[in-house]
């Protein structure tokens, strides 16, 4: 190789290095070390982030809450915020948004944290993780977070969001979970529910908002291992949510208006809890419920339903299943209820 060629390969980097060392021994690119310190200053300076400064590599700073990625060209891929103490009530600082790598985001058990979800949220296209949850953050579940196609894991637990469910949430293509519970939310269930896009979703809770209206028909093509739809002003035809071919593990729809006919109800196999109380739901237990082998919880306390109690199974003498399971129905009875006349 000639001299020349060496020279040419080596100039530059002697030149990097004594110009500006930082750059070439830091991971943290430049402009996302400023971006985090504008996070820092729309924090309001919090004293848990005292280690975040200029000075230092940013990948450095805090590993608990700063994960930069491992190959070249590096960028911070995980921000992870949650039980830092805000010195006072604070938006979601839009700097975040600039972090276009994130892959996760944690912004939890942060109670100062206050106003809406920044639509700029659609600017994080690698993000999989989202959790916003107890905190006071409130406004609507922005529509553009369907937008995120790489979205798996939403949780906006806890908050105080209002409006309704977004429509579009069941075009993202890789979803698995999704929690949105104790929060504010209103408005029918979207019709759009039933047909998730993606194959992958296992957890949907919705349970303890204000969700109103019957039930869409559409709702038979939900499947999931875990829905929780629990505490809300939901009526209409809850029947729809189960199947004998449905993977449901976890089925709680205790404290609404559903009425159907339990009569007719077909149950997954693979049922270990199963929360109806406190509904409208009438006719008589259907004998499928002594199959169930994994049944582990049974609440329809609290609702309209008659005759004899199946026998068989774990509904007689299973620790956890007992009268108060039963109880204040129409004319329900037999073990472990007082026996029929
Ligand atoms: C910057 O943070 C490091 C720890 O990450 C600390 O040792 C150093 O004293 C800090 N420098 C300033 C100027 O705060
Ligand atoms: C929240 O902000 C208030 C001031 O408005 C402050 O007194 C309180 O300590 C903060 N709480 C947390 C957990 O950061
Ligand atoms: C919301 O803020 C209030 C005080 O303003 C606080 O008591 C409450 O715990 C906060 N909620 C959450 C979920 O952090
Ligand atoms: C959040 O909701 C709770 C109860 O629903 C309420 O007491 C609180 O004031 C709300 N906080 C904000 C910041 O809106
Ligand atoms: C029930 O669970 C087993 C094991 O967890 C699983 O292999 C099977 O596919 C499930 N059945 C249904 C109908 O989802
Ligand atoms: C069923 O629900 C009722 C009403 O909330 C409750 O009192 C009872 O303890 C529950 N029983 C079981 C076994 O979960």
């Amino acid at each position: 190789m000639a001299i020349t060629n060496i020279s040419m390969f080596i100039l530059p980097i002697v030149l990097l290095i004594w110009v500006s060392p930082a750059v070439v021994s830091d991971k943290c690119s430049p402009h996302e070390k400023k971006t985090l310190l504008q996070i820092k200053q729309e924090l309001g300076n919090p004293t848990m982030l005292s280690s975040w400064n200029e000075s230092t590599d940013c990948c450095t700073w805090d590993t608990v809450r700063i994960e930069c990625s491992n190959q070249k060209p590096y960028h911070v891929s995980q921000l992870d915020l949650h039980e830092l103490n805000l010195p006072g009530p604070t938006n979601i600082p839009t700097s975040i948004f600039n972090l276009v790598d994130l892959d996760q985001l944690f912004l939890f058990e942060m109670p100062n944290l206050t106003g809406p979800i920044p639509s700029q949220i659609t600017k994080l296209k690698k993000l999989t993780v989202l959790y916003i949850f107890s905190t006071n953050v409130s406004g609507p579940i922005p529509d553009s977070l369907a937008q995120i196609k790489t979205l798996t894991n939403i949780n906006l637990a806890g908050n105080n969001l209002s409006g309704p469910l977004p429509p579009s949430l069941p075009t993202l293509p890789v979803i698995r979970v999704i929690f949105a519970d104790q929060n504010s939310l209103s408005g029918p269930i979207p019709e759009s529910y039933g047909s998730f896009a993606s194959k992958d979703l296992i957890t949907l809770t919705l349970s303890h908002n204000k969700l109103s209206g019957k039930i869409p028909a559409s709702l038979k093509g939900l499947d999931l291992y875990f829905l929780d739809l629990s505490w809300n002003k939901l009526e209409g035809d809850g029947s729809v949510l189960f199947g004998a071919e449905k993977k449901t593990g976890d089925i709680r729809l205790a404290g609404n208006m559903f009425s159907f006919d339990i009569g007719k109800v077909e149950f997954g196999r693979n049922i270990s809890r199963l929360n109806l109380k406190h509904n409208r739901i009438y006719g008589q237990l259907p004998q499928g419920l002594t199959k169930l082998q994994h049944l582990t919880r049974l609440n329809v306390s609290y609702n309209q339903l008659c005759g004899p109690i199946p026998q068989g199974g774990r509904l007689q003498g299973y620790f956890a299943i007992d009268d108060s399971s039963f109880s204040h129905n129409k004319c329900l009875c037999g073990p472990p209820l007082p026996a029929c006349k």
